[in-house]
């Protein structure tokens, strides 16, 4: 397969995440790997978002939130349910906006280029999966265009996966 970027150049946000949706309801077509899937939707979603300086997944494994596919810098491996922004997100298991990283109690900072986050989590019907992660270096980058755009993703990746081949909490083996 040899990918090709859409030019999403003058689209406006909601129609660049339509853009983003479409692609990876491409990617997913014919593949439930969670890894397969997780990877790609992680490069897809650095590539064609601007700003980004991070974008990628925790995962709940053995109780708290493991780094899964990511683009970006090194990040910290383990997070616990209600630490940081992803731990806030995945155990009120709903989006946290953080306009200004720096101003959010807790904040893990792991890359310092970071100023504003959005963490989703990703939900297969009541059950905690993970948690889809973007970080930017400018303030107050994400809304809620972007809130709605990437929980459109969530519940498509969430579809689209077989989590039982992921060692995930509550998916057995
Ligand atoms: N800032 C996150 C940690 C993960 S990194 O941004 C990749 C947090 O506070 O949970």
């Amino acid at each position: 397969m040899s990918y090709t970027a859409p030019d999403t150049a003058g689209l406006d946000p909601a129609a660049l995440y339509d853009t983003l949706v479409a692609q990876a309801a491409g990617l997913l077509s014919g593949e439930r790997d969670p890894w397969a899937n997780t990877a790609n939707v992680a490069a897809l979603v650095f590539a064609l978002l601007p700003g980004l300086n991070w974008a990628g997944f925790y995962f709940l494994r053995g109780g708290e939130l493991v780094v899964g596919p990511f683009q970006g810098k090194p990040a910290c491996v383990r997070i616990a349910l209600g630490r940081g922004v992803c731990g806030t997100a995945a155990a009120g298991r709903s989006t946290v906006v953080v306009p200004d990283v720096h101003a959010f109690p807790g904040h893990i900072a792991c890359d310092a280029a970071s100023n504003s986050e959005i963490v989703v989590p990703i939900l297969d019907g009541g059950r905690l999966v993970g948690v889809l992660d973007l970080d930017s270096p400018a303030t107050g980058r994400f809304g809620d265009v972007d809130a709605a755009g990437l929980e459109h993703l969530a519940s498509l990746l969430a579809a689209g996966c077989d989590w039982t081949k992921a060692g995930i909490d509550g998916y057995g083996s």
